[in-house]
């Protein structure tokens, strides 16, 4: 029995509770992408050989890296985890991986750079994740398809027909059993992505079932996202991913609320975008987070550091606005999540829950003169105060001016609005 015992593989028991305790994580897209500057997908936009991408290669020296200030960046702005791309579409590897010589340790800076930050990370008490893309663009087993950058070159396709799809996906296993046996420790994996179709890729490609069930026995407790086009398979992925859009309600599938974190960038790109200018404000930041947090839900927020290392002005100001905030407002995101319907939202509010702590929080978008109105709040709540600075708000039962009566709780707010980029006010629930 004790023989038998010993030679059983640890069942996979996926820990989601750290993860729905930690609402929010930093999300890093680096690569060669960062030296064209020009978005992560560049060499599928420009349709660029493997002869002209080489020069990112030949070019990379990231001379300022230093993970241990990212890692820093990233727990200032009271994020909790977070997800690295490994290898994105490009194919290029963070990592010393046996299985290519695509990879940093090969470049000028001819350095492992997953190590340092892995390390760096854990010792600031984050989580971590690996992205891994399923995609390919370099590998000389991967078959054009209809995202492939030689798409449209007709010689090009005819020239690699025998390109043999299985021996790519073995080597995403092997390279999976690196990630998942020389980092310690990974907490989330982020399989990306599947198109099945006509001249796509999906499970049959990807040998999907295989490489999850050796992710889930190399890391029984790691969590695995929805993109390896298992979705309809039972335990085929453990949360949604949502991305560049916000959910309008709790994601569910068949009817059921499931586990979710959508993932968004600053700007319109994931990798560093030089000339991309449509960064969002810490204001919309803040409200991403809390409106996703009150629909049950995790923000992972990208960071495409530049090639020479470093965070950009324009990301390091948004993170710390986000840090300042957090700062004050965390208990409001912190293991919270939808409120119980029996705390309709008020008008120009999003709400969050505490259930263990028994607190409701309402996030105040638009400020307004004096009264705020919760419905239905009525005999609800023990007492009301600013989380900015846990200031005391004067609470009525019943509706003042002469309002029907809708069970309502009237708070009575100053007429200055906090200096917050988002205002909460956080209640005490009665038991
Ligand atoms: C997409 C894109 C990609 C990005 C990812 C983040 O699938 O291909 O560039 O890495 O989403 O979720």
């Amino acid at each position: 029995m004790a023989a038998k015992e010993k030679g059983k593989k640890a069942a996979p028991k996926p820990d989601l509770k750290w993860w729905r305790e930690a609402r929010f994580g930093m999300f890093i897209h680096w690569g060669l992408y960062a030296a064209a500057a020009r978005h992560e997908w560049v060499k599928h936009r420009e349709c660029i050989t493997d002869a002209d991408y080489q020069k990112y290669f030949d070019h990379f020296d990231p001379d300022l890296y230093d993970p241990k200030a990212w890692a820093r960046a990233a727990k200032d702005a009271g994020m909790k985890y977070f997800v690295i791309t490994t290898k994105h579409h490009e194919g290029f590897c963070l990592w010393d991986s046996k299985h290519t010589d695509y990879k940093a340790t090969n470049t000028p800076c001819g350095k492992d750079l997953l190590k340092p930050m892995v390390k760096a990370f854990r010792n600031e008490g984050l989580r971590v994740g690996f992205y891994y893309s399923l995609i390919d663009w370099h590998h000389p087993e991967f078959p054009v398809d209809r995202i492939h950058p030689q798409r449209d070159d007709q010689a090009f396709r005819e020239a690699t027909k025998g390109r043999d799809v299985t021996k790519y996906a073995k080597y995403m296993r092997d390279q999976v059993k690196e990630l998942l046996t020389q980092f310690g420790q990974v907490d989330q994996i982020f399989y990306d992505f599947s198109y099945p179709g006509e001249d796509g890729k999906g499970r049959d490609d990807w040998e999907s079932e295989k490489l999850l069930a050796l992710t889930r026995e190399l890391m029984p407790k790691i969590i695995v996202d929805d993109r390896l086009d298992l979705n309809d398979v039972k335990g085929g992925w453990d949360f949604r991913t949502p991305e560049q859009f916000m959910a309008r309600e709790w994601v569910t599938l068949n009817g059921k609320r499931v586990p979710w974190e959508t993932c968004q960038t600053f700007s319109g790109s994931w990798g560093y975008y030089r000339d991309e200018e449509t960064w969002k404000s810490v204001e919309q930041i803040v409200v991403m987070l809390a409106d996703t947090v009150s629909k049950g839900g995790n923000l992972l927020l990208n960071v495409g550091p530049t090639a020479r290392g470093t965070f950009d002005d324009r990301a390091l100001a948004r993170l710390e606005g986000m840090g300042r905030w957090m700062k004050l407002h965390g208990r409001a995101i912190y293991g919270c999540t939808q409120a119980p319907d029996e705390f309709p939202k008020p008008d120009n509010c999003i709400l969050t829950y505490n259930k263990k702590a028994k607190r409701l929080y309402v996030h105040v978008l638009s400020w307004p003169i004096r009264e705020l109105y919760l419905d239905g709040f009525a005999g609800k709540v023990e007492y009301a105060q600013l989380l900015n600075d846990a200031s005391e708000v004067f609470m009525t039962e019943g509706t003042p001016h002469g309002q029907p009566d809708r069970e309502t709780l009237t708070l009575e707010l100053p007429v200055q609005r906090p200096d917050a980029a988002l205002p909460v006010i956080e209640l005490f629930l009665k038991s």
